[in-house]
Formats: structure tokens, C-alpha cells, sequence
């Protein structure tokens, strides 16, 4: 598709109708803070507040206003004298001005008539106006009202002197069937800029807001995440991103600053940011599926519609039931692990036993799991062989261990009590071990790789024989007691092989 010239405003409102998102209240700095990476990432507009709303907010709209930033900074205020004013106070370059349009807004939330309405918004556009301000109307609730009272209300503003007409939908009651048509109407009675302004109640914010854009409008409507009244507004990294890679539109943004924007957003809102979302989800540009992870190793645009890159975001190829060889053997090739034909498939098995589990198999536990693999020593070279493990404990009962284990193929059992489970099986190995050599364990390390009582654990032994020999050896299970006791076997294993080897 050939690069289309049309250039799309982003009219940013993280800071104003994000902010009205249940939950969230910023103070002026983490406001300054988030403007200022509004600006950087170069959105054409920053709604930086509703200056009437109170004193901390037009602290901090004028705070804003005063940063030296290189977008425009806008100040909403209803249609009245006393929210224009507070809103010049601030010195901002532009007011976004609004008032009902639907009948039931300007009968059960404003009390007035429809010529009520028309007065209000002319003289609010006529007033910033004459202070020499950018202005914006917005004909609030725009989608559920009449239309031909809505081309009238429109028409007034622009003639008043308004410089753009946003149409909100403000409950996100829109299609994008039917907000294409709208915009469509509009365009043919109006000569300014048209913005677009959805909500996301029925999900459908950014669909309906690349329609206004279709159908001719020049300016969108954006926050953040999609934070925003109710359900949100359309977010900006969705709208952006879809204005360059499907429509081939230009914007000002610097897209390779979303996922941090996202993150910056997200941190001091105290919204998280769903695993799934599109473009700054954590999950947005990760494969699991041996098929997915095999395909975009050799080609990223087998299963991916732009790189991560492009947006600040990286590739993950998460491990698990469903990962393929390729896919796992990229990652770990990736962190500098280079296992060879036989360990990469014990690592596969591995982690796939883990996934059947129902355990999601991290970088780390990857990680864990190659590094204990590659440094096993190979099954038929094995002199200790673990066959069964069992452990008792509790409050009232003293812990207990007994193991079965084959030296050389021959069957040995043995118990032995300690103050847990591990220090009892690690003695029970040692009790059967000692006839074949004097091992103590020197060192015993765990690590938990990831949070939950499911946690991959890492254990790292060091065994030390009658001759002050050391090795070391390490083992990953998701239970701790079978990593111990294969860690200590592994251990064990190395230090008579070491032994054997310097016999011969
Ligand atoms: O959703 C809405 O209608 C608004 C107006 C203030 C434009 O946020
Ligand atoms: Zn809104």
C-alpha cells in the first residue's frame, strides 16, 4: 500500500478524561512528569485539565502550561465564563469548551432548553476567541443527539469562531458503521478540523475512532492505555499504530516511545496494564506455540504484524507444554546457552513435563533448567542412581526421609530423621554413599526462581570427598526436597567419577 500524506492530530487526554478513570488521582508533579513524556513522544496536543475543577488542578494545568513543552496545552472548560477564565489563567494555548447536545443531557443533566444550549456555546466560543485562544467545542453526548439539532449547534460554533468541533461519543454507543456516517454528514456542513472522541463501553473506542478518521475527521481523541471515564477512551497506542501500519497515515508520534510511555502511565496511575492489551501488553509480542516461536526465530513477520521495536517492546518466547525445539533453542541461543543435540532435548522434555503441570515456565526457570542439563552428567556414566524418595514432616512428627537408590546397579535402602525433610534425605543418600566414598556436602544454596508456591527451585550443592575434592553440581524441581536430593546425587556422581578417572 503506497504511504498515504494525510496527516492525523493526536489530541492526548491522559491527563484530563484519563484521569477520570475510577481510582486514579496524580498530583501536579506526576502530571508534569507524564506531560512531559506526552511531549516527547510528540502528541499534537496535551489536555492537561479541567483548570475549574479545583485549585490543585489549575496548579497544575498552569504548571504544565508553563513547562516550555513543545505541544499545544489545553485546558477544558463548560461553556461558562468563570471555567474560560480559570482556564486563561493558566495561560494555556487552547480551551476545549463543551456543553450537552443530546436531549436527555440538556434536559436531566443541565436543566436547559435547546436555545439555551446554542446561546451558551456561541458566546463561550465567541469569549475564548476574543482572548485570542485556540478553541475546541465539543457538542457533549454528540452521537445521541438529533441530528439536525447537532448540525445547528456545529455550524454555530464554527461560525462563532471555533477552530475545531470534536464530536464525542461520549457513552460509546457507536459503530463504526454508524460513526463513519455521522462524521460523513458533518464533513459535508462543516469546513473546520473534525475531531473524534470515543468511549469504550461496548469495546469499541479505537474501531470507532479509525472510522471518524475514514469518513474525513483530522484529529483523534487519545489517552494513555485507554484510561478514561467508565471503560475508557480510545487508547493512543492502538490508534497510532493501526493510523501508520494498516491505514499508512502519518502522525507526529515517536512510536518507538509507547511501551515506555505505557509503563511511565501505568506506574503512576496505579492501572495495571492487561497481559493481553494490544501494542503495550506484556504479552503483545510473546510466543508460546512451537509452530509461532519456530516461525518468527527464521521470519519475526511470520507471526508478527510489526516488530516489537517499533513500539519500544521486545520479543518473548515464553517456554512451555506448547513450545517447539526451535523456539527454546533460539532463546536460550539468545542468552548465550549453547546446548548441544541431546541436551537441547532433555531440555524440551523438561520443560514440557513442567507446562503438562500446569507450570508456566519463565526465562529464568529456562535458564535454570539448561544450566542444571548441561551440566548432568550423562546417564550411562552415572555410578548413583535415585529410585525413590520418601518424606514425612509436620509439627508433631519428627522429619523423616528414606531413600532407594542403585550404586553401580546394585539396590541399597536407607532412613535417617533430621530437622526438615531435605537435611533427612541428604542423610539418608550420605548413610548409603559412605560406603563408597567419604562425601560431606560443603555448600547448599536454593533459589526460587519464581513467585508462587509452585516456584521452580535451583538448588546448588558443593560436595567435598575425604580429599578435599569439590565439586559442584546444581538440579532444578518444582519440589524442593527432590531438587536437594538430585543436586546431592549429581554431586555424588561427579566426585566418583573424578575419583574413577584418576584411578585409571
Ligand atoms: O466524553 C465526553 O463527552 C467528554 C467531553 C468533555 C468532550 O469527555
Ligand atoms: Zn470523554
Amino acid at each position: 500500500m503506497a504511504q498515504n500524506t494525510v496527516y492525523i492530530r493526536i489530541f492526548d487526554t491522559t491527563l484530563r478524561d484519563g484521569e477520570q478513570t475510577p481510582g486514579v488521582s496524580l498530583s501536579i508533579d506526576e502530571k508534569l512528569e507524564i506531560a512531559r513524556q506526552l511531549d516527547m513522544l510528540r502528541v499534537d496536543v496535551i489536555e492537561a485539565g479541567s483548570p475549574m475543577s479545583s485549585e490543585g488542578e489549575k496548579e497544575a494545568v498552569k504548571t504544565i502550561a508553563k513547562a516550555g513543552l513543545n505541544a499545544e496545552i489545553c485546558g477544558l472548560a463548560r461553556t461558562t465564563k468563570e471555567d474560560i477564565d480559570a482556564a486563561i489563567q493558566c495561560d494555556v494555548d487552547s480551551v476545549h469548551t463543551f456543553i450537552s447536545a443530546s436531549d436527555i443531557q440538556i434536559k436531566h443533566a443541565l436543566n436547559l432548553t435547546r436555545e439555551q444550549v446554542l446561546k451558551s456555546a456561541v458566546e463561550a466560543v465567541e469569549y475564548i476567541k476574543a482572548h485570542g485562544l485556540v478553541c475546541e467545542f465539543s457538542p457533549m453526548d454528540a452521537t445521541r443527539a438529533d441530528m439536525s439539532f447537532l448540525k445547528e449547534l456545529c455550524k454555530a460554533a464554527e461560525e462563532a469562531g471555533a477552530d475545531r468541533i470534536n464530536i464525542p461519543d461520549t457513552v460509546g454507543v457507536m459503530t463504526p458503521w454508524t460513526m463513519r456516517k455521522l462524521i460523513e454528514d458533518l464533513k459535508a456542513v462543516l469546513k473546520v478540523h473534525i475531531s473524534v472522541h470515543c468511549h469504550d463501553d461496548f469495546g469499541m473506542a479505537v474501531a470507532n475512532s479509525l472510522a471518524g478518521v475514514e469518513a474525513g475527521a483530522t484529529q483523534v481523541h487519545v489517552t494513555v492505555n485507554g484510561l478514561g471515564e467508565r471503560a475508557g477512551n480510545a487508547a493512543l497506542e492502538e490508534v497510532v499504530m493501526a493510523l501508520h501500519s494498516i491505514y499508512k497515515y502519518r502522525t507526529g508520534i515517536n512510536t518507538s516511545l509507547l511501551y515506555s510511555t505505557s509503563k511511565l502511565v501505568s506506574r503512576l496511575t496505579g492501572v495495571p496494564v492487561q497481559p493481553n492489551k494490544a501494542i503495550v501488553g506484556e504479552n503483545a509480542f510473546s510466543h508460546k506455540s512451537g509452530i509461532h516461536t519456530r516461525g518468527v526465530t527464521v521470519e519475526p513477520l511470520t507471526f508478527e504484524p510489526i516488530t516489537p521495536e517499533l513500539v519500544g517492546q521486545k520479543r518473548r518466547l515464553e517456554a512451555g507444554k506448547l513450545a517447539g525445539k526451535q523456539g527454546i533453542k533460539a532463546q536460550l541461543e539468545e542468552a548465550g546457552i549453547h546446548p548441544n543435540k541431546e541436551q537441547l532435548k532433555a531440555i524440551v522434555k523438561r520443560v514440557k513435563e513442567l507446562g503438562d503441570k500446569g507450570k508456566i515456565v519463565t526465562d529464568a526457570d529456562l535458564m535454570a533448567i539448561a544450566r542444571a542439563v548441561m551440566g548432568e552428567v550423562i546417564a550411562e556414566e552415572k555410578i548413583v542412581v535415585l529410585r525413590d524418595l520418601t518424606v514425612v514432616t509436620g509439627i508433631n512428627t519428627v522429619p523423616m526421609a528414606s531413600v532407594k537408590l542403585t550404586i553401580d546397579g546394585k539396590e541399597y535402602t536407607s532412613a535417617e530423621t533430621g530437622v526438615g525433610p531435605v537435611d533427612a534425605a541428604i542423610k539418608a543418600i550420605q548413610k548409603v554413599t559412605s560406603n563408597l566414598a567419604d562425601i560431606r556436602l560443603s555448600e547448599y544454596r536454593l533459589e526460587a526462581l519464581t513467585g508462587g508456591s509452585d516456584a521452580v527451585a535451583e538448588v546448588l550443592v558443593k560436595v567435598e570427598d575425604k580429599n578435599g575434592n569439590v565439586v559442584s553440581a546444581r538440579a532444578v524441581n518444582e519440589d524442593i526436597v527432590r531438587a536437594s536430593v538430585e543436586a546431592m546425587i549429581e554431586g555424588i556422581n561427579r566426585c566418583l567419577l573424578k575419583k574413577r578417572a584418576l584411578r585409571k
